[in-house]
């Protein structure tokens, strides 16, 4: 039966994110490894509730499956994977603590630029809100999330999303 639970939850993990790097790297002692040890899932249930958990409220008691929803409007121009490429907007994988406008390769509009903030959830949230009251002269053509709970939704999401990894 566990075997069943972390094979849902791989797969799970794996739908959650928008490209699934495969794992290939075959265990150079398949033999000697215990049966019941698929690929790690990217992470599991648990580590998204602790890294859930390390937002302040009210951020930590995001829906991340709405979170996974709202993030429908963003995904035409960002991707949030590792490595993942820039599109109209800069990919924001650890984007939770990154000075705004500093993502490598991306060329951003000097209000977003000169912003000298780092990201967090009241950060994004005010940005997500009215992204052109929030930085004018910014060139996110996007017109920003009103309801409040969405937004939550949304951050929560992308905390856990984006690579942040709970100490271990
Ligand atoms: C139409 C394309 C578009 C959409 C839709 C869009 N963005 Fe953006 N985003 C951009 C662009 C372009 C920038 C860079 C703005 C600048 O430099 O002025 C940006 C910048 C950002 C930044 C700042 C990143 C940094 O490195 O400082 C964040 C965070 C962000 N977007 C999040 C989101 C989220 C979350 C959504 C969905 C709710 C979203 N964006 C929707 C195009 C978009």
């Amino acid at each position: 039966m566990r075997t069943i639970g972390v094979l849902v939850m791989a797969l799970g993990a794996c739908a959650l994110a928008t490209a699934c790097s495969p794992v290939t790297e075959a265990p150079a002692e398949s033999a000697a490894a215990p049966a019941a040890a698929p690929p790690a899932p990217k992470l599991t249930d648990a580590e998204k509730q602790a890294i859930l958990a390390s937002l302040p409220a009210p951020y930590n008691t995001g829906n991340l499956a709405n979170g996974k929803t709202q993030f429908a409007l963003c995904q035409s121009c960002h991707t949030i994977t590792e490595g993942g490429p820039n599109r109209t907007g800069p990919n924001l994988h650890g984007v939770f603590g990154r000075t705004a406008g500093t993502h490598e390769g991306f060329k951003y509009s000097d209000a977003v630029k000169a912003a000298g903030f780092k990201w967090d959830a009241e950060k994004l949230d005010a940005w997500l809100a009215d992204p052109r009251g929030f930085l004018p002269g910014n060139r996110m053509s996007f017109v920003g999330i009103k309801d409040p709970q969405k937004r939550i939704d949304l951050i929560a999401y992308l905390k856990v999303e984006t690579g942040f990894q709970p100490a271990k």
